[in-house]
């Protein structure tokens, strides 16, 4: 097993939006006289909020692309006019025309100025047309639409007791998590996450039992049933639409039988003797981590192990200041924290805590070691050890 100490540095490219590492000093409160400011910082400032702006407003349009088939009917055909391409999808020509063009200058499609026809190259491709290809993105695009028709409710809560559950958020949401996380779990969870844990990859090839605590749509308890056909595997969510979603998944996916789903509060996880517990983007948004850690414990059987995935971070605030980091900040904001005040408890970790603060949450739940043991470039894992 290979316990990676190392983490993650900022690797974002120049001009990529993000302020760089180092923190600015302090002022001292009052607003500086327009003529004190520094013109090049003014200008890298604006240039940034102007980036990212353009970059909030396109969005709206890559969700519209994947909504309406915009993005596959492009790549399926090659290259075309708008008016090709509203026929293909029986759109109104001139609002797609018009999306062409705002997918042009955004870098999301090429476009040939002198048959004005546009077309998605091969990365383009992959992130916007593949639906269940490792590297389509555009399916987790509705997350920050879903975010976004909740500002007035947030809002509420900064004003009151800070709370928006899970459950009251727009639905976009659910479904828009789910599918944004979706390739990283194919490519990682079976062939590097999983075998990275001691000795649980040859447990489940033998059998055994896996508990997938707040599984949400149930994407990694059934790549877990295909994976391991010999183990059965039990996911819990305490969001019965989720749970709903995760049955269908099941059934689709020809894995019902050894896959079953429930409605349960993590802190009440039924069953026992798990070799496997997973906990995937979850524990940093419940109320009482610690309750529902040692109630994870009490369900290991002898070797097992809990698996937290958790969103990639690093340890101080300044290592965050990268495009995830963002990110994951934000919705922590908007999402998780006020997840994790709706479920009382005191100790509220967010979507950026550093390993220490699980480390500190797994030792009061009486496990004896919490170690990372794979980064990716969404995520960490780390194992706890009865
Ligand atoms: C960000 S989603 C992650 C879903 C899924 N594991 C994934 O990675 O796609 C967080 C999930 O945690 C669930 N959850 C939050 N607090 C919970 C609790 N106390 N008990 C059970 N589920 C909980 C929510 O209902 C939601 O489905």
């Amino acid at each position: 097993m290979t316990h990676l100490t190392g983490l993650t540095s900022r690797t974002s490219p120049p001009g990529d939006g993000t302020p760089s590492g180092h923190l600015s000093p302090i002022s001292d409160g009052a607003p500086p006289p327009a003529d004190a400011l520094d013109p090049q910082e003014l200008e890298a400032f604006l240039a940034r909020f102007g980036a990212d702006q353009a970059a909030a407003m396109h969005l709206a349009t890559v969700v519209l692309g994947e909504q309406l088939g915009l993005y596959r009917a492009l790549a399926a055909a090659g290259p075309q006019t708008g008016t090709e391409l509203a026929e293909r999808t029986g759109l109104s020509p001139r609002l797609v025309l018009e999306w062409l063009r705002a997918q042009a200058v955004s870098g999301y499609c090429e476009h040939d100025p002198t048959s004005d026809r546009f077309w998605l190259d091969p990365v383009q491709r992959a992130c916007l047309a593949d639906d269940g290809g490792p590297a389509f993105v555009a399916g987790g695009a509705p997350t920050v639409s879903a975010v976004h028709r909740r500002i007035d409710q947030v809002a509420a809560a900064f004003r009151g007791d800070g709370t928006v559950a899970w459950g009251d958020h727009d639905p976009a949401l659910f479904s828009g998590v789910a599918r944004a996380f979706q390739p990283a779990f194919e490519t990682h969870l079976l062939a590097s996450w999983i075998p990275a844990l001691d000795g649980i990859d040859a447990r489940l090839r033998a059998g055994g039992r896996v508990a997938d605590v707040a599984c949400g749509f149930g994407v990694t308890a059934v790549l877990m049933a295909q994976g391991y056909p010999r183990a059965t595997v039990a996911g819990f969510d305490q969001h019965a639409p989720s749970i709903a979603a995760a049955r269908q998944a099941a059934a689709e996916a020809g894995v019902a039988d050894r896959v079953t789903f429930e409605v349960t509060d993590a802190a009440a996880l039924p069953g026992h003797d798990y070799d496997l517990v997973t906990m995937c983007n979850a524990l940093h948004e419940m109320g009482d981590p610690v309750a529902v850690c040692r109630r994870v414990r009490d369900a290991l059987a002898d070797g097992g192990r809990l698996m937290l995935i958790e969103p990639v971070a690093g340890d101080t605030l300044a290592d965050n200041r990268t495009p995830r980091g963002r990110s994951f900040l934000s919705a922590s904001t908007m999402i998780c924290l006020p997840s994790a005040l709706s479920q009382g408890g005191d100790r509220h970790l967010g979507a950026q805590a550093p390993d220490a603060d699980f480390r500190e949450v797994a030792l009061e739940a009486g496990f004896r070691r919490c170690d990372r043991v794979a980064v990716t470039p969404l995520h960490r894992v780390l194992q706890l050890t009865p």
